[in-house]
């Protein structure tokens, strides 16, 4: 007997094992993926994700014959694979077609289920509202099956995640636009980025405004209000030397921008609440640093700076006295040990608290200047 002609797919049948391998092989993904973007607890699988909807959306075709065919042009056939490592044969499962398996969503059949989708939907793909969103994994195989998304979550960090994953890549996609003025700041992102764009270092250098160079809060920070600001022989706000042409990036150039802008304000905001401590260590690489030392080489709290970052120059200033112009403001600090004090050269070294390298039984020094 026939289901009744408003049963879907899901409700009757689904290619569980299919999905379940491309969804674990799509988790070993490390490039391309959206989670690459930025983390999320509970994240679906885009495999799962696009199964899930399209078994949801389409009708059961109603046989178990047509339910087969449907499942094969989806999720492929699970075959049994021979794989050598090291030497070793072994046999693997893992699926052959479908659309699901990573690299394989935009073959062709994911056009023959867009036109499924819509003629179910009387000639309109339907509006799929994702309340809880997350990471953005179940709206984004939406948008890819035609349909048209609302997205939201209660966290911001989601929203944000969102943001970048549904929306600006769809407006943005394929355009370059200006570089925000603090990105042209920051030396170390425009030097990543100026070598991309193939610039050699001798230019790059001559081309970066110096170091220590700001840009006052608020200047430019929104990604569409700049586009053409710049023209033709002019530098940027003197900020980069360079053909204002160059300045003009993809979606994935502003993305790292705004990443290093959301990350630098975050440090500031947060750095009171977690405090960095320094301790001496040798400059050799990978030596054993002796645990249990004198008072003056014990943790030290450090103070952020003002951009949040732990400042452990103000360690090493009193061997380095051209490191550090703070270094009077913070006279009570201990000098490290010199080269000259028959032992290896050293260095402070930044330690995240509770992530300390265990110590000797019996040996339990204390952060010299731990808050109680
Ligand atoms: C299991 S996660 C969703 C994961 C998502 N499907 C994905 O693939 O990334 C549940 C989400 O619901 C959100 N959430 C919880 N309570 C909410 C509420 N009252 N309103 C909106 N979102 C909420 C959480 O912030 C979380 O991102």
């Amino acid at each position: 007997m026939s289901n009744p002609p408003d049963k879907r797919l899901i409700e009757v049948d689904f290619p569980l094992e299919a999905v379940s391998l491309d969804s674990v092989h799509e988790k070993n993904v490390r490039h391309g993926h959206i989670s690459t973007l930025h983390i999320w607890p509970a994240r679906r699988p885009l495999a799962a994700s696009r199964a899930a909807l399209i078994a949801t959306l389409l009708p059961d075709p109603g046989s178990k014959e047509k339910r087969e065919e449907l499942k094969l042009r989806l999720a492929g056939r699970v075959v049994d694979a021979v794989k050598k490592k090291g030497g070793e044969e072994s046999i693997v499962r893992e699926t052959a077609g479908g659309i699901l398996h990573w690299g394989r969503e935009s073959g062709p059949d994911l056009q023959w289920f867009r036109e499924e989708i819509r003629k179910a939907y009387g000639g309109r793909a339907p509006r799929v509202l994702d309340p809880f969103a997350g990471g953005g994994a179940i709206p984004l195989e939406a948008m890819r099956l035609g349909c048209d998304v609302t997205a939201a979550d209660i966290n911001p960090v989601a929203w944000f995640i969102l943001k970048c994953t549904l929306d600006y890549p769809q407006r943005l996609a394929g355009q370059a636009l200006r570089l925000p003025d603090f990105a042209l700041a920051d030396r170390a992102f425009m030097t990543d980025y100026l070598k991309a764009r193939g610039m050699k270092p001798a230019a790059i250098k001559a081309a970066l405004r110096p170091a220590g160079a700001t840009v006052a809060q608020g200047e430019n920070h929104s990604l569409f209000d700049h586009a053409g600001k710049v023209g033709a022989g002019e530098t940027a706000g003197g900020l980069v030397n360079v053909d204002p042409a160059l300045l003009d990036a993809d979606l994935a150039w502003h993305v790292r921008a705004w990443g290093r802008w959301v990350l630098a304000e975050a440090r500031k905001q947060l750095a009171d609440y977690y405090p960095t401590y320094a301790e001496y260590c040798t400059l050799k690489p990978y030596a054993v640093v002796p645990l249990i030392r004198a008072e003056e080489d014990m943790l030290r709290l450090i103070p952020p700076n003002a951009a949040g970052e732990a400042n452990d120059d103000i360690l090493n200033s009193a061997a380095t006295p051209s490191i550090s112009p703070i270094t009077a403001s913070h006279a009570g600090w201990p000098s490290p040990p010199s080269p000259t004090s028959g032992r290896a050269p050293c260095a402070a070294r930044t330690v995240v608290p509770n992530y300390r390298c265990s110590r000797p039984p019996g040996s339990t020094p204390r952060p010299a200047s731990a808050p109680a």
